[in-house]
Formats: structure tokens, C-alpha cells, sequence
């Protein structure tokens, strides 16, 4: 049997992205490596090719461009046999008070968290349907359950958008044999992130707020993700699963 195709989004970054899509090749899937970034798609495609002795695919995609959108969920399935799990990753956020908001930076965070999610469902989803099923992880943040100045209002509200969406999916393609989830990350650590917040902030998480003592890791994501998009959790749909090693608990 051929293997599931995983179209992952913003996965050729250094953060959660090429985490998950690390992780759903090492679990078998055909893993599509989509990425604004067309030369690091490629070069992450070409490095889990020669890894696993398979071949893998890469794609340049703007989430933004529902055409481009629309183009490569339909070549994916051309070039690949079918499109099965889709992991929506891409985000993007800058933090800037309301009452100072430039309103590009609104347009540009809905855009690239919420509409982009969006897009990539809509297309995405009669594929799915048409081979019989599927599961879709969105990757919103606990910014859309809580309070933090630290993320801003705009990201805040496309990522609560998330979870909506999430909600309604689930809930319209249970029928196909499609499940839908979210999952909300707390801090993850990131190469990026560390020029924006310093040292401090890491460790005033693991050893001041956290739980497990630790901050989260990308591969932490990529686990609970690859949980959502396979057979193991075929009971699971509508849920938006925090993780955060305990900093912001749900219980
Ligand atoms: N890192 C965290 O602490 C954290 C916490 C909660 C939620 N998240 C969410 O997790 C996801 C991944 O975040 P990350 O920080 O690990 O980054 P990442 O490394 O997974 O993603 C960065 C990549 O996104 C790509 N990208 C940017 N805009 C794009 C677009 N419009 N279309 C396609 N690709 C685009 C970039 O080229 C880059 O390769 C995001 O949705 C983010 O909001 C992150």
C-alpha cells in the first residue's frame, strides 16, 4: 500500500514546521514539504529523501494565495496519488497595541494565520473527500484561549479564529471519514525566537513556570501532531489540544 501524503505547511523553518514533517516521514507518511521559502522546501525535501531512501516531495507556497493554494493541493494529488493529512503550520505575528495597530499588521496576521489556514482547508478538504477520508491539525497557540501581551491582538484573534474553524470542520466532515483538530502551543523554542527575547525568558520558563521544568521543544509539537494525523487518535475530532508543559494548563 502506498504511503498517506502529508502536506505540512511552513515546514522548511526552524521551528515547529520541519519538526512535524521530520516526524511524519520518520512515521511512514509521504510528506509534502510546502514552504514560502522555495530553496529551504527543497533542501529539507532532498535531506528526508536521502534519509529515509524514498523520494519526497517539495512545493514553494505562499499560504496567503489561495491559487497557489488551490495549485499545489491539486498537483499533489496528481504527482502523489492523493492528499490525506494536512498539517496547517504557517504563522506569523507582530506585536503592536491596538490603539497603535498599523493596519497592515492586522491584515497580514489574519491573512497568514487565519485566511491561510482557511485556503489550505478549502482546497484541501474535497480532496480528502473524494478518497475517502483524512485528518487535518491546525497549529493555532494559547494565544487564542488566554491574555498575552507577550503575542498581540492580532495574532491572538486570527489564532482563536483557528479554533473556530477547527470546531466547524470537524463537525462538517465526520461524515467523510475527515477528522479536524488544532493543537495550542505555550512557548516553543526557536532559533528566531531567541534574537527576539533573551536568555532570560527561556529560563524563566523551565525553571520558573513550567511543570516539566523544561522549555517546549519543536519535536514536542511535531509528537502530538503526528498523534492527531494518524490511526491512534481516530476517535479524536473538534478538540484543540493545549501543550505547554504545564505554563498554561487546561485540566
Ligand atoms: N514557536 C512558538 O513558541 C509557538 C507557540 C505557539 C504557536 N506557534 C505557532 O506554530 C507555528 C510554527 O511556528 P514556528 O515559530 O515554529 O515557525 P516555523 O519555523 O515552523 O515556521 C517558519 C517558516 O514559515 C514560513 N512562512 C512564513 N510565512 C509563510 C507563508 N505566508 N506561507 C508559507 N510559509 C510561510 C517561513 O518561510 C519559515 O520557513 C505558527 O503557526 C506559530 O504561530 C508557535
Amino acid at each position: 500500500m502506498n504511503a498517506r501524503v502529508a502536506v505540512v505547511t511552513a515546514a522548511a523553518g526552524a521551528g515547529i514546521g520541519s519538526a512535524i514533517a521530520k516526524r511524519l516521514a520518520a512515521d511512514g507518511f509521504d510528506v509534502v514539504v510546502t514552504d514560502a521559502h522555495e530553496r529551504r522546501a527543497g533542501e529539507l525535501a532532498a535531506q528526508l529523501s536521502d534519509q529515509h531512501g524514498r523520494d519526497f516531495m517539495s512545493a514553494v507556497l505562499d499560504v496567503t494565495d489561495p491559487a497557489a493554494v488551490a495549485a499545489v493541493c491539486d498537483s499533489v494529488v496528481a504527482q502523489r496519488g492523493g492528499l490525506h493529512v494536512l498539517v496547517n503550520n504557517a504563522g506569523w505575528s507582530k506585536i503592536e497595541p491596538v490603539a497603535e495597530m498599523d493596519l497592515e499588521t492586522w491584515r497580514r496576521c489574519l491573512d497568514v494565520d487565519l485566511n491561510g489556514t482557511f485556503y489550505c482547508m478549502r482546497y484541501a478538504l474535497p480532496h480528502m473527500i473524494a478518497g475517502g477520508g483524512g485528518a487535518v491539525v491546525n497549529i493555532s497557540s494559547i494565544a487564542g484561549w488566554e491574555m498575552t501581551t507577550e503575542h498581540g491582538a492580532a495574532y491572538s484573534a486570527a489564532k482563536a479564529g483557528v479554533m473556530a474553524l477547527t470546531r466547524v470542520a470537524a463537525a462538517e466532515n465526520g461524515r467523510h471519514g475527515i477528522r479536524v483538530n488544532a493543537v495550542a502551543p505555550g512557548l516553543i523554542y526557536n532559533e528566531f525566537l531567541t534574537k527576539i527575547y533573551p536568555p532570560e525568558f527561556f529560563s524563566g520558563y523551565a525553571e520558573g513556570r513550567s511543570y516539566v521544568g523544561r522549555v517546549g521543544q519543536p519535536e514536542d509539537v511535531a509528537s502530538l501532531v503526528a498523534f492527531l494525523a494518524g490511526d491512534e487518535s481516530g476517535y479524536i475530532t473538534g478538540e484543540v489540544y493545549g501543550i505547554s508543559g504545564g505554563v498554561h494548563p487546561h485540566a
